[in-house]
């Protein structure tokens, strides 16, 4: 009861409207706020509180491959911890990725020089259209959530790259040259990834189908998640799944990210150095459900900003996102309908993502009753 009590809109807040929480967090942090809007107040059951308690069996840690062998004769030990670890978690963390840690450092310092910038300066990028190459903004999906996150972001299209640079924000001065190298590095260590786990499903990663990745998208959202002086009332992203094929997420020092495993919440303790990588919709259906796309949230704290920085990677937006016929079978039937980037894009515009609820809604009818029961 005096949960519901903290929650009712007092005077200041009723004067506020929407147009104040589209400005984003950031800009509401700047002007002082002591307690959260009700705006940003989950419903007690989607709030991080709840299963703080049970933390001590959150401290499981994630799977870590080391990729320095994914060139040596121990390719084979590589491949079948990758697809152990994508069946069992659909996350792990890599190391030894090759991306150097100045392309990291460089790209993570402009990136917060950004979220600095006066509010004016950022909300140049500002644009509720889910199809601009390049925009910031606010929550999750700000046109559609009816209660707000804790988060800020800003989201480059980062293929074709030659092409999208010059949409880039142009302040802070140096962020396109910046980014563009950990754009470069990122993009090569999706594709290795993708023959890794293409090889981990006993698919061969022959030059036709490695084509259709190498002409893929790329797109990459960074994150801000400002200190909250109510974090337990709110999160920093609902519960969902990333749509790509591949997420490589770059979290800094502060934790935050927690994955759903075995019905509990899992910290993902940042590992300095380490890339946190997870399956996403569209290798849950290519891989006819074999891996899955799982469910992660982001929690906020009172203390400390967070940044991170996820390059969500996919198949050519022409492409049919379909189930590999390898992997179909009288014991595997197919599970999921063909899909086309345009449906998710459509679907993304036209309803309020939640949980996992795009790719159950291209799964075949038979295989959606299975998965319920
Ligand atoms: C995402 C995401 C996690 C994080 O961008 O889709 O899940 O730690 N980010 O910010
Ligand atoms: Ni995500």
């Amino acid at each position: 009861m005096a949960m519901e009590i903290a929650v009712v809109p007092d005077e200041k807040e009723k004067l506020m409207d929407n147009s104040l929480y589209l400005r984003g967090v950031a800009h509401l942090c700047g002007t002082g706020v002591a307690r959260i809007p009700s705006k940003y107040v989950f419903p007690p059951s989607d709030r991080s509180a709840g299963d703080q308690g049970g933390a001590h069996s959150h401290q499981l840690g994630l799977p870590i491959v080391d990729l320095s062998d994914l060139h040596t004769p121990n390719r084979a030990t590589v491949i079948s911890l990758v697809g152990k670890a994508c069946q069992e978690f659909g996350f792990f963390q890599v190391i030894n990725h090759g991306i150097p840690k100045e392309t990291i450092r460089d790209m993570t310092d402009a990136c917060q020089r950004f979220f600095d910038l006066p509010f004016e300066e950022r909300s140049r990028y500002m644009s509720a259209d889910v199809r601009a190459p390049v925009r910031c903004g606010t929550s999750f999906n700000e046109t559609k959530d009816k209660v707000f996150s804790w988060r800020d972001f800003l989201k480059l299209t980062c293929h074709p790259l030659p092409q999208m640079l010059p949409h880039w924000p142009s302040t802070p001065a140096n962020l396109r040259d910046k980014v563009r190298p950990y754009a470069v590095h990122v993009r090569e260590l999706f594709l290795e990834l993708v023959a890794a786990i293409l090889e981990s499903l006993g698919l061969v990663s022959e030059e036709e189908v490695m084509k259709e990745f190498k002409d893929g998208t790329q797109l990459m959202a960074v994150n801000y998640y400002p200190p909250c002086p109510e974090p337990e009332l709110t999160l920093g992203m609902p519960p969902h799944s990333d749509f790509g094929f591949l997420t490589l997420l770059h979290q800094d020092a502060v934790e935050g990210l927690q994955i759903q495993h075995e019905g509990s919440w899992l910290a993902v303790k940042p590992l300095e150095g380490s890339l946190v990588v997870n399956v996403g919709d569209h290798l849950e259906i290519v891989s006819n459900g074999k891996y899955r796309s799982i469910l992660h949230r982001v929690v906020v704290n009172s203390r400390l900003p967070r940044m991170s920085v996820a390059s969500i990677h996919s198949l050519a937006p022409s492409a049919v996102v379909r189930p590999a016929a390898p992997l179909i079978d009288a014991a595997n039937p197919r599970r999921y309908i063909d899909t086309y980037f345009s449906d998710f894009v459509n679907y993304l515009s036209t309803r309020e993502v939640k949980g996992k609820n795009f790719v159950q809604s291209r799964m075949v009818v038979g295989a959606q009753d299975e998965e319920r029961a």
